[in-house]
């Protein structure tokens, strides 16, 4: 057993516990490095009786509490505005982002976010909606979701788009809830999804939290579904199969269009992961492939920010057979112009209901809209073709010292596995620290869990030709070193504020808030 379903069983064993290192030695008296300033947190940077602003006594009142005011200070750290003012912005120097460098995270999509759609955004028109303003007042906004609709209908050929989803896993939800709507009216509910063992962790997890039962589907050794594998598990209890295309072993499912025969024939419908759509936007249409419902997210193929959970963007693309069961709101077109269904009524009376509140995410649409705009069609197209570029221009500079997964060209992300550390000492982990020291954001570890020690590497289309080979220079001279001297890696990452952390604990036990001395060392316990 590999995969997903080998570490939801608990048994994958990768991720080891980093050793906690203790801060290096440091020439400087107050631990301060170059300009690199050592932050506090700001309870312990509270001088007491200090405060930004100067208010005025609040002038006598009745109580209008019953003697339930507060009689003991709220215990906020004291700080004057500057104090405030440099905690963050030093804290935002900490932070590393696409606006700073590289960020080859493979499945992630650390994609540069043009300043225009930003600009866009901040229209007063779009970022000052309100999302309780009457209709008549938002034909505006109605009408971008529209249009927003309709590109992505264009680009994936199917149908009808349901926006309102905040994330990939959101909209993942979302068309497994319509693939179960479906089946139930047909009066067929069945009750087990096809997952292969490369999904990302989500397609299991939604299939689970839908009430289906998971059944995994191996790899075969070219790094695609095992097709004579699926044959044999599809039967009349199998509602879908999800299916990332292309994978997250950075390959394109050539053989989709049999494998969507099969799903079709044994009655099931075929659900497709679409969060790698960067990849294929503009060359290939995943109506043409067989699809019946399938998510993409806006902040990996059109630009969007990363939301960290949301505010992402998950749009579900459905097929004929789908679309009576989107979810609300509709938009329709009526005598005052646009409208919406907001509950189960008219036309929408199979619909699964709403998923979110109002439309979604609309400063998502509003940046997503622009990046295709800007981009045109052929511009999007492009868009794929350099970044399916961008990845083979790393996998063949790399091919000499890391060890590829799967022989072949690669579509937007390559994968390399541990084998070419083997005998060394050093793991995948040891390796992406001691990247960090080089000033290079690691790749994806550890993920597909279908090889061991994974390195997923994605370096998206914006990438210039130097700064690949500036990244590839560094991972190939340090696969040299890991083979001469292991040891160094080890203790990687050297240059950073922090040492390695214990990352298994911080996990398990995050201490998530301050609290006084004692009492977090209670909790540490
Ligand atoms: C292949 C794949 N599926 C699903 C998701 C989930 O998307 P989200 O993080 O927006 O929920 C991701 C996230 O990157 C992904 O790479």
């Amino acid at each position: 057993m590999t995969g997903w379903s080998q570490a939801l069983s608990g048994a994958n064993g990768q991720m080891t516990a980093a050793p906690s290192e203790a801060a290096p030695d440091t020439p400087t008296f107050i631990g301060n490095r170059g300009l690199q300033l050592e932050e506090k947190l700001l309870f312990e940077q509270d001088s007491p009786g200090h405060c930004g602003v100067d208010l005025p006594a609040p002038p006598p009142h009745r109580s209008r509490l019953g003697g339930l005011e507060r009689q003991t200070p709220i215990g906020l750290p004291g700080l004057s505005e500057p104090q405030v003012v440099r905690h963050f912005t030093r804290l935002s120097q900490k932070n590393y982002a696409i606006d700073s460098g590289l960020y080859p995270l493979g499945s992630c999509t650390m994609k540069h976010n043009p300043r225009l759609n930003e600009k866009v955004a901040r229209l007063p028109g779009f970022a000052d909606l309100h999302p309780l303003q009457p209709v008549s007042t938002i034909q505006g906004a109605l009408e971008l979701i529209e249009t927003l609709a309709h590109w992505l209908r264009t680009l994936t050929g199917m149908p009808a788009v349901a926006l309102s989803p905040a994330a990939g896993a959101h909209g993942e939800l979302c068309g497994m809830m319509t693939i179960r709507a479906a089946l139930t009216a047909q009066g067929d509910p069945r009750r087990r999804i096809l997952v292969p063992e490369s999904a990302h962790g989500t397609n299991p997890a939604t299939a689970a939290a839908c009430g289906y039962e998971i059944d995994p589907i191996p790899n075969d050794p070219r790094g695609r579904v095992d097709l004579t594998a699926l044959k044999a598990k599809l039967g009349p209890a199998v509602a879908a199969l999800m299916l990332t295309n292309p994978n997250t072993c950075g390959l394109f499912e050539n053989e989709i269009l049999e494998i969507a025969a099969s799903v079709h024939e044994a009655g099931a419908f075929f659900y497709a992961d679409g969060a790698n759509f960067n990849a294929i936007v503009g060359r290939v249409r995943p109506a043409d492939l067989g699809i019946d419902a399938l998510h993409l997210n806006l902040h990996k193929t059109f630009s969007t920010p990363h939301g960290g959970g949301g505010p992402g963007s998950g749009p579900v693309a459905l097929a004929a057979s789908l679309a009576p069961h989107a979810p609300l709101p509709w938009i329709v077109h009526g005598e005052g112009g646009r409208r919406l269904i907001e509950h189960t009524e008219g036309s929408a009376t199979q619909t699964i209901g709403r998923l979110k509140g109002f439309h979604g995410q609309m400063g998502m649409f509003v940046r997503a809209l622009s990046y295709m705009m800007s981009h045109g069609a052929d511009g999007l197209r492009q868009v794929a073709e350099d970044a399916v570029l961008n990845a083979n221009y790393l996998r063949v500079r790399l091919a000499g010292a890391l060890s590829q997964s799967f022989p072949g060209a690669c579509m937007h992300e390559v994968l390399f596995d541990d084998r070419f550390l083997k005998d060394t000492g050093v793991a995948t982990l040891d390796f992406a620290k001691a990247l960090i020291d080089e000033g290079f954001h690691p790749m994806t570890m550890y993920f597909p869990l279908v090889v061991h020690g994974a390195l997923l590497i994605e370096p998206t289309e914006t990438e210039s030709k130097a700064s690949l080979d500036q990244f590839a220079d560094t991972v190939n001279a340090l696969a040299a070193r890991a083979k001469t001297d292991p040891a160094s890696f080890h203790a990687a990452p050297r240059l950073t504020p922090r040492r390695r952390l214990d990352e298994t604990g911080a996990a398990r036990k995050p201490l998530l808030r301050w609290r006084p001395e004692p009492v977090r060392q209670e909790a540490a316990e």
